[in-house]
């Protein structure tokens, strides 16, 4: 086998070149991250280099670290109160993106963004309606809705990667035949393209779902996760959005996806649908879990910025070495996410690269196949771990791809 990134990587503190004050995404080595139990690195046997599922490759922020262990000392370990994850939400959304218009009362706490997501769906559809989704796109949008009894309707993304309205139109025209109600998931920032979707094109969006009937449900989680340079606008701020029901999270921005908490934020065109939420979906979340959230969004700002800007260096290293040691791979970087969309299609891989990539070359990546119409041929890397292990993993990718040709 290939010598692994260990030699490349940080090394962790028992090491001399431990680089555990710098930049989070270089603070792990991976002695350290194998040492982990959650999916992202037992999923694999451990010579499989795992850039797939959205875990990040980060300690977690040192406030976040205070408040849970504080709570977690005063055993403050009971069940939540009041509502300190939306107004520290709200605070959020005022300083980062400018907008003021969170309202705590027309907020909910949820156990985590899809289910979250399958609440808000049930209080606009009922079963055997349509919701229609921008593939390629999430694999869960397809896998949730469709248990939950409704009909995927799909809207392919233009050539791009941006909201396609001539798509829209046609997939809302079939979603609401028969004078149906439908519902539209919007994924904003969309994942797996990293597509930072514009104000004008989340207002006409606004306008094409009102002009249909279609309700707009908007999946934000990646909202904090913005390259330099580039402003998130919330569905619910622009014109014509404010009968949209939105989810947003602490979770992927500061890896919090073990400690379950996520909130449901309606606009006030979509208070009265928010109200009917039953009351047990907010038995869900978690005390600690909220704790951790409210932490991260009101003190876990630098760090948050810390990440952002090591992000925005992986997108450039990620961007060279394909261009150097895989050029038929085309990656247009995204403006959010810590994802890469990758289209392997001129290798000549088949339609399953990530396959190829995980028998070959010990790396894996998500298949873009379950991403819905458009990702056969394509796979998705998650940029959210050191630049040592980027490097390793195009390195095996480009190896592996040889061998194939
Ligand atoms: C777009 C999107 N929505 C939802 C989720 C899952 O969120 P949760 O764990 O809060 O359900 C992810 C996870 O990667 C995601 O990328």
């Amino acid at each position: 086998m290939d010598s692994t990134p260990r030699d490349t990587a940080p090394a962790d503190p028992s090491d001399p070149a431990a680089d555990h004050t710098g930049p989070p995404l270089r603070q792990l080595s991976l002695t350290q991250l194998r040492r982990r139990t959650s999916m992202k690195w037992r999923a694999y046997p451990e010579d499989v280099l795992p850039l797939w599922v959205a875990e990040m490759d980060v300690p977690q922020a040192e406030p976040v670290v205070r408040a849970v262990t504080d709570a977690m000392r005063l055993g403050d370990t009971g069940y939540p109160a009041g509502t300190p994850y939306a107004e520290a939400l709200s605070r959020f959304a005022r300083d980062r993106w400018g907008w003021d218009g969170l309202a705590v009362d027309r907020t909910a706490i949820v156990p985590d963004v899809m289910l979250g997501i399958v609440e808000m769906l049930k209080l606009v559809t009922g079963p055997g309606d349509a919701v229609v989704v921008n593939c390629p796109v999430y694999p869960p949008f397809y896998q949730f809705v469709r248990n939950m009894d409704r009909r995927v309707v799909e809207a392919p993304l233009d050539p791009d990667g941006r909201l396609d309205t001539a798509a829209l139109t046609a997939a809302f025209t079939r979603a609401t035949s028969g004078g149906r109600p439908a519902a539209y998931l919007l994924c904003s920032p969309h994942n797996p393209t990293g597509t930072l979707h514009t104000a004008a094109e989340l207002t006409a969006v606004a306008a094409l779902a009102h002009e249909h009937g279609v309700r707009v449900v908007v999946d934000e989680i990646h909202a904090p996760v913005v390259a330099g340079g580039s402003a998130f606008v919330p569905y619910l701020s622009v014109p014509g959005g404010s009968d949209g029901l939105s989810l947003m999270s602490a979770s992927k921005a500061w890896n919090l996806a073990g400690l379950k908490a996520a909130l449901a934020v309606a606009g006030d065109g979509a208070a009265d649908d928010l109200a009917r939420l039953p009351e047990e979906v907010g038995h869900g979340p978690s005390h600690i879990g909220i704790i951790a959230h409210t932490a991260a969004l009101d003190d876990g700002r630098d760090w948050l910025d810390a990440v952002l800007a090591g992000l925005d260096r992986n997108r450039e290293l990620l961007a060279g070495l394909l261009a150097e040691q895989l050029p038929g791979v085309r990656y247009r970087p995204g403006e959010a996410t810590y994802l890469a969309w990758l289209d392997c299609r001129e290798l000549g891989l088949g339609d399953d690269p990530a396959g190829v990539f995980l028998e070959r070359g010990r790396v894996a990546l998500n298949a873009g196949a379950d991403f819905g119409t458009g990702g056969a041929g394509h796979v998705r890397l998650n940029l959210a771990t050191s630049p040592a292990v980027i490097t390793e993993a195009v390195r095996r990718m480009a190896t592996a791809a040889r061998a194939t040709a």
